[in-house]
């Protein structure tokens, strides 16, 4: 099977990503990295893999629709069985989730279905929740909603920051994105309905 990976960041999900193909944990192949972001820094670890990768301007395209459409010929192009997103802040048109049907994967740095939206790991902390954690989650139509494949929790300590439970959700995400994309590339995922299975 063949991936590709959408980021528009620092991409250290991106790197753990391309450690765990290359350890051969992922039983699948790395092919592309997107950004919509040039200076991304995502793009620079995939040049540094010799990942083949490439910056798409949103500028370019009149709507979303029309972006996600040259995303996906190129998705098309490289022979892309599934997508991942690991830090893409762009929401994925309708038509595109339709494209890749229950093979879009993503990671949020909360437990959902709390602290949805782009904020979470501010949220989390503003709200005072002494539990907070990641989650795998396949993507739907509606943000941060689709199935849940994986979840891990963090405990939030009296002495965390924003800045520590930030280090402390992307440690636990680096070990459970691969995790999750492993199982999915090896077909042990059975989705039924909300629900997935192992
Ligand atoms: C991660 O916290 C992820 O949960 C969220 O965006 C962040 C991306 O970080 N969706 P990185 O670019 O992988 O370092």
């Amino acid at each position: 099977m063949n991936f590709a990976v959408l980021a528009s960041g620092n991409g250290s999900n991106l790197q753990a990503i391309i450690k765990a193909v290359s350890a051969k944990t992922i039983k699948a192949k790395l092919v592309l990295v997107v950004s919509d972001k040039a200076d991304a820094f995502a793009l620079e670890r995939a040049r540094k893999a010799k990942i083949k990768s490439c910056y798409i301007n949103p500028k370019d395209f009149p709507n979303r629709e029309a972006f996600d459409r040259q995303v996906i010929g190129q998705l098309k192009e490289a022979k892309v069985d599934f997508v991942v997103l690991a830090g893409y802040m762009r929401l994925l048109s309708p038509y595109f989730i339709k494209q890749f049907e229950n093979k879009i994967l993503n990671i949020h740095p909360s437990l959902l279905p709390s602290f949805k939206g782009t904020q979470a790991i501010k949220d989390a902390f503003a709200y005072g929740v002494k539990v907070s954690g990641v989650t795998v989650h396949f993507v739907v139509d509606e943000m941060d909603a689709g199935a849940i494949i994986m979840q891990a929790p963090v405990v939030i300590l009296p002495k965390d920051t924003v800045e520590s439970l930030s280090a402390k959700i992307h440690k636990v995400e680096h070990r459970i994105y691969p995790q999750a994309i492993s199982l999915f590339a090896s077909g042990k995922l059975q989705l039924n309905g909300r629900c997935v299975r192992v």
